[in-house]
């Protein structure tokens, strides 16, 4: 899909199921490589990364096989030499940034890894040298190859490591690498993401000895047998927090089916204050929005629990349509507000005052343009503001949108939007 064409300014109807979150698939993918025998994963996205990561698994000798939502990995056949040959396809390692848990779980399985460095995008730098510190504690050593990373250990040891900021994809590695270390691993300044909660609850159900993950300390005893378990894949976050700004933004009520309405308290915060419905029911999280909104104030985004990043671009239509002065402070990515100029051109009043700042001064309509996706969230905030704008909006670049939504424009579609992709 390149463009989406939306004829936006009708407020939203309709009820859509969440898909499976895309960021905590994929980790739990890369941990199916440190179970013997065969592992289910329920709920997994249909989405760029999660095919990327099975043809990664696939290149290192495990069978993988998807039957609807269900994926089935068998890690019998599992290659030593293909993990250390570097000759995993270069291009699915380097088109996502989750290939690097793929070093925490090789490192566990084989010791050894050669992998090429993953890919970064346009929301800001996106080092790795949290994740490479905290392994080094474990025993792990480092080279730099001309295509990337050389790490190897003689053998993992358990450590008490603090971790100089909760980063997301370190916590992730050093899971995976210290459920196969020597004695016990405490990770202090651990990340509290929904997604480390599931990573470890897919590990502690193929045996592995886990405590507080979801919380800033988590302890691992190390080197339990791991065998191949069944596990499904939560509802996603961001996904979910998307087809909310779109009915915050367009007016409408929408019944958002297998949204994980408890991992978004902060949004939850955010969308009461500004004078929405929040429900809570059986069926899902049902939200109604009648009158223009209020501005929240100020935003600021930080890690979990906090205001998460990724919901940050797809709040920006919602705020430029609130009654009211807004500030949106960025905290976490360095550069996250590529769509301020695509946003003015639709109307709103949104200036950046500092390369982590912008202020929002609410207008009453947004009108349609020719806009382009230049990132994942931000593409898919241009979606949501073109839902919103009166007449017709065409949202070019959007393969980037692909990366995260399964199927945007038929979720949308379902919930009363005229929009199509081509
Ligand atoms: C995960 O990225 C998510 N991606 C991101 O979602 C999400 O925005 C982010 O967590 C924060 O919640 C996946 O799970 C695949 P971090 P990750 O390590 O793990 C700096 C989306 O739209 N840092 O917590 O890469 C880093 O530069 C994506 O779905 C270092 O400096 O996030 C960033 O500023 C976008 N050195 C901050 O920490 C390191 O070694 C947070 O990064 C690691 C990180």
């Amino acid at each position: 899909m390149d463009s989406v064409y939306i004829r936006g300014g009708i407020a939203l109807q309709g009820q859509v199921g969440i898909q499976g979150s895309k960021n905590a698939v994929l980790p739990v993918l890369a941990a199916t490589l440190l179970a013997d025998g065969t592992s289910v994963i329920e709920n997994c996205p249909r989405l760029a990364d999660v095919y990327h990561m099975q043809t990664l698994l696939k290149s290192l000798g495990c069978s993988v096989t998807r039957e609807k939502d269900r994926l089935k990995v068998n890690t019998e056949g599992m290659n030593k030499l293909t993990a250390l040959s570097a000759d995993m396809p270069k291009e699915a390692v380097e088109s996502m940034r989750s290939s690097i848990v793929l070093l925490g779980a090789l490192l566990n399985r084989m010791g050894e890894v050669e992998l090429a460095y993953p890919g970064g995008c346009v929301i800001g730098k996106r080092p790795i040298d949290i994740h490479i510190e905290a392994l080094k504690q474990l025993q792990v050593h480092f080279e730099e190859r001309s295509y990337g990373l050389h790490a190897y250990t003689k053998g993992m040891k358990g450590a008490e490591i603090r971790l100089a900021f909760p980063s997301v994809g370190a916590t992730e590695n050093l899971l995976l690498a210290a459920v196969g270390a020597d004695g016990a691993t405490v990770i202090r300044g651990a990340a509290k993401e929904p997604e480390i909660e599931s990573l470890c609850g897919f590990l502690s159900a193929c045996g592995a000895d886990i405590t507080g993950g979801g919380s800033s300390t988590i302890l691992i005893q190390g080197k339990r047998k791991l065998s191949g378990a069944e596990f499904a894949i939560p509802g996603d976050r961001i996904v979910a927090g998307t087809y909310l700004c779109a009915c915050l933004a367009a007016g409408g009520e929408v019944l958002l089916t297998k949204a994980p309405a408890a991992q978004m308290g902060a949004v939850k915060k955010v969308t009461k204050a500004m004078g929405a419905l929040w429900q809570e029911t059986d069926k899902g999280l049902y939200i109604q929005r009648g009158a223009r909104l209020k501005t929240p104030g100020k935003l600021v985004t930080a890690p979990y629990p906090g205001f998460p990043t990724d919901m940050q671009s797809l709040f920006l239509p919602v705020l430029a349509l609130a009654e009211g002065s807004s500030q949106v402070e960025e905290r976490i990515f360095e550069d996250r507000f590529h769509i301020v100029p695509d946003l003015k051109l639709m109307g709103a009043k949104i200036e950046q005052t500092d390369k982590r700042k912008v202020r929002i001064e609410g207008t009453e309509q947004l009108s349609g343009a020719r806009v382009e996706a230049k990132e994942l969230r931000g593409g898919a905030a241009l979606v949501i503001a073109g839902a919103a704008a009166k007449g017709e909006t065409v949202v070019d670049g959007c393969g980037y949108i692909e990366r995260g939504y399964e199927n945007i424009c038929r979720d949308l579609r379902e919930l009363g939007v005229r929009i199509y992709g081509v």
